[in-house]
């Protein structure tokens, strides 16, 4: 236990930090006129009626004296997307509005936009507490808009994660519940189902899904091409299945400079955007009751693990690009006319 008549400030800042918040950015007009404001995370809710925040600020900041001398302030909770926004408002010697679209409150305070919530404030008190000012503010006005919030603990940015009991328990004593393994397998032959059946429906088998899928990725590659990507997927492509691909009417060989290429007919192509659709429709059904920043966050820490393992793929496949300029989707799966 630390001995509190010598407080390590490293030891006490580390005690705070375990302390999970939100992220928000203060925001005022100083007596000159000059627009201030800074990140802080010392913003907590006081009062429902009267409605009063609170938030607190260092005696050493550069923004003491405005934030003493004016009668309003703007606090803004942080959206995820607004981690740059955290970064900047708490940066010194810059211009901490540069690149921030302003709109102005009343009493002609900056307020920011993309926030999760924002609250216009009438100073109401300021006290006194140690090293810091704390200032409670009579909410004036406010709004909420739907955006998941910027998190903040220990040092570090952090996102919501809705605690579901059932997910979030210890790890059961089940291997098959605890091995990422056998749940990233079972997850990915699950969420497949509806192509599977979709690929049957035309008549192919999952090898020619797979030539498909990596020919949207970038039109014009050579068989020998696609069948070296294809090894990723542990798939081995044959001639025979370039052949059959092309006699169902879905791609074409052309002879581009000695080697054949491979590119979609009209047909394959529509055959192709209509596949990922079924697919995007497979993975709406799989990300029932997530939120979308818990779907962002899932898909943020598959991409990690695929980092982490890139090891063990042969050095010629992790330096190969799969996604061309040509590929059919597009920037974020928008589909190219
Ligand atoms: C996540 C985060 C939370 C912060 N919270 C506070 C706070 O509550 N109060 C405060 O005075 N400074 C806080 N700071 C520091 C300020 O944003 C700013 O960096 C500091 O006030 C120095 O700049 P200044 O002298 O221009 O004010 C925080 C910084 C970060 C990154």
């Amino acid at each position: 236990m630390a001995n509190i008549s010598y407080v390590d400030g490293k030891q006490f800042r580390k005690a705070l930090g375990a302390f999970a918040t939100g992220v928000t950015v203060v925001t005022g007009r100083g007596s000159d006129g000059k627009d201030v404001g800074l990140t802080a995370n010392s913003f907590n809710s006081v009062s429902l009626d009267p409605p009063m925040v609170l938030w607190s600020l260092g005696k050493s900041s550069s923004n003491l004296e405005a934030f003493m001398h004016t009668d309003h302030f703007a606090v803004h909770i942080l959206s995820l997307d607004q981690e740059h926004v955290s970064n900047q408002f708490a940066k010194k010697d810059i211009d901490r509005f540069e690149g921030m679209a302003v709109e102005r409150s009343v009493e002609n305070i900056p307020l920011l936009g993309g926030c999760s919530a924002r609250f216009e404030c009438r100073t109401a008190y300021r006290y006194e507490g140690g090293d810091h000012v704390i200032f409670v503010g009579e909410v004036r006005s406010f709004e909420s808009f739907d955006r998941p919030p910027l998190l903040f603990h220990s040092g570090k940015y952090g996102v919501l994660l809705k605690k579901s009991n059932a997910e979030l328990k210890d790890p059961s004593s089940n291997f098959g519940d605890d091995f990422l393994g056998f749940l990233l397998r079972r997850a990915y032959f699950q969420l497949l189902a509806p192509l599977r059946a979709d690929i049957q429906r035309r008549g192919l088998h999952e090898i020619h899904r797979s030539i498909l899928s990596i020919l949207s990725m970038g039109e014009g590659r050579s068989v020998a091409e696609l069948g070296r990507l294809l090894e990723l997927t542990g798939h081995r492509a044959e001639d025979n299945h370039f052949q059959e691909l092309v006699a169902q009417g879905l791609v074409e060989l052309g002879e581009d400079d000695g080697s054949p290429k491979v590119h979609f007919t009209l047909a394959g192509r529509q055959s192709a955007i209509e596949h990922m659709a079924v697919g995007k429709a497979a993975e709406e059904d799989a990300m029932q009751g997530l939120d979308p920043q818990e779907v962002r966050l899932l898909k943020a820490l598959l991409n990690r693990v695929i980092q982490n393992t890139r090891a063990s793929l042969p050095d010629s496949l992790s330096k190969e690009k799969f996604w061309l300029e040509n590929n059919i989707w597009g920037a974020r799966g928008t589909l190219r006319q």
